[in-house]
Order: C-alpha cells, then structure tokens, then sequence
C-alpha cells in the first residue's frame, strides 16, 4: 500500500483499504443501499433525502456505524447522513438500519468532502467526526481532516448556532484542534454534545488513551 498521491490528485484524510465484506455485508450493499444512499443528487437539497423535513447531523467516517445507528435510534426527530468510504462499515451500518426499520438515516460510501463543497450554505444543524484518523507521522499531518479548509467548509454549511463535533483518542490532535477551534472567529467553543461510545474509542481506551471532545458553534 503507497500513500503517495498521483500528480494533481488532492490529498485524501483516508486510504483506501482491502476490506473482507461479509456476505450480509456485500447483499446490504447491493440491495439496501440504493435505497438509503444520499446521493451527490441529493446535494442541492438534503432534506429531499428523508420523509420528512428535520434537523440535519452529517457524520465523517463512522467506521462500522455502531455510534451513527444508535444516536438515530435514540432521535427519530432528527436526520442523520453517514459518510464512510470503507466497504465493510457501510455494510454493517446498513444491516443495522435496516434490523431497527430507521428511516432518518441516508448513507455515502464517499469521500465527505467532496459533498460538503456542494452542500448549501447553513443545511446542516450538526457535523460530527468521532476519532478521525489521527496520522501520528509528521510526514502524513497534511493528511489530518480537522484543518483549515474543512474549518472553511464547516463555516459555509453550518446553520447558525450550528455545531462541529470532534473526539480524538490522540492527545496531539486534540491540541491541535483546539488551537485551530480557539482561533477561529467565526465560531465559539461550547461544551461538546453526549454522544455514544464508538469502536475505535473503545480501543483507544484499551490503550489508556485519553479521550477528549472538542465543539464549535457557529456565530
Ligand atoms: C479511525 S476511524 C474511526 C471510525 C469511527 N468513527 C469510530 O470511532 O469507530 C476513521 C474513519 O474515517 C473514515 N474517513 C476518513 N476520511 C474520510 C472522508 N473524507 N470521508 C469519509 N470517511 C472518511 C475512514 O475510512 C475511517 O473508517
């Protein structure tokens, strides 16, 4: 596996693993997701996505969808869409969504990015990214998601009052992010929203990892 770029390719916050796809999994993404894709359609107007009109969370990378599934389980009055590139956390989000019949969570197994540079402005009530991947090598920081530019896009997509969600197990990240949160005028720093346990936190904590939540509302 490289994790050099092609010339001119843009430089990605993930790399795209060989995942093992259960045969649940792969099914679940063949029949179940062109019905709960959000879909780059959709982006001119998101809301189009649901049944019905609701606050709007945006999650970045959500692993096997473990936190995503239960915080739509646990607030049928609001709409979640999940972004993940990888396969087999797709397909476990999925059979989730489709084990409790939730019908306020729509899915893309892309780069989320992407869609946020398409989104409309002030569409979204809430972003969140729980353990983004932390890119403990210098060389690979450019890699890290929480940075400048997607402060910019954050700022463009937000709601007023809205909100960015981050959790890292990683303790430079958290430093960092909170100096580029502090710094930023466009937002304040408010006391982080509950949320539930995730995978790669639990693994954090096996590791006496400390964990920290960081949150910015949108002036
Ligand atoms: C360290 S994992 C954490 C997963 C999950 N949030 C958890 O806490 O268990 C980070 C995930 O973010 C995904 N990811 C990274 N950049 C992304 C992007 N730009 N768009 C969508 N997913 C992304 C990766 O594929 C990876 O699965």
């Amino acid at each position: 596996m490289t994790l050099a770029e092609p010339p001119g390719r843009e430089i990605r916050s993930y790399v795209l693993r060989q995942g093992r796809l259960s045969q649940a999994q792969k099914r679940a993404l063949e029949e179940d997701l062109p019905q709960l894709l959000f879909s780059r359609d959709h982006c001119s107007s998101p809301q189009a996505a649901f049944d019905c009109l609701q606050p709007l969370t945006l999650e970045i990378g959500f692993g096997n969808g473990e936190s995503l599934l239960e915080m739509a389980k646990q607030s049928p009055e609001r709409n979640f869409i999940g972004f993940e590139v990888h396969g087999p956390g797709v397909g476990h989000l999925l059979l989730g969504i489709k084990r409790y019949e939730l019908r306020n969570v729509r899915v893309s197994q892309s780069d989320a990015v992407d869609f946020l540079r398409a989104l409309p402005e002030a569409s979204l009530q809430r972003i969140q990214i729980f353990f983004p991947d932390p890119w403990h090598k210098k060389k690979h920081h450019k890699r890290r998601i929480v940075n400048v530019e997607l402060l910019g896009l954050v700022a463009r997509v937000l709601e007023p009052e809205g909100v960015l969600h981050v959790a890292t197990d990683w303790q430079p990240y958290a430093e960092e992010i909170q100096t580029l949160f502090e710094a930023d005028q466009r937002f304040s720093v408010v006391e982080a929203p509950q949320r539930p346990e995730t995978k790669y936190e639990r693994r954090g904590r096996r590791l006496n990892h400390v964990i920290t939540d960081l949150a910015i509302q949108r002036c």
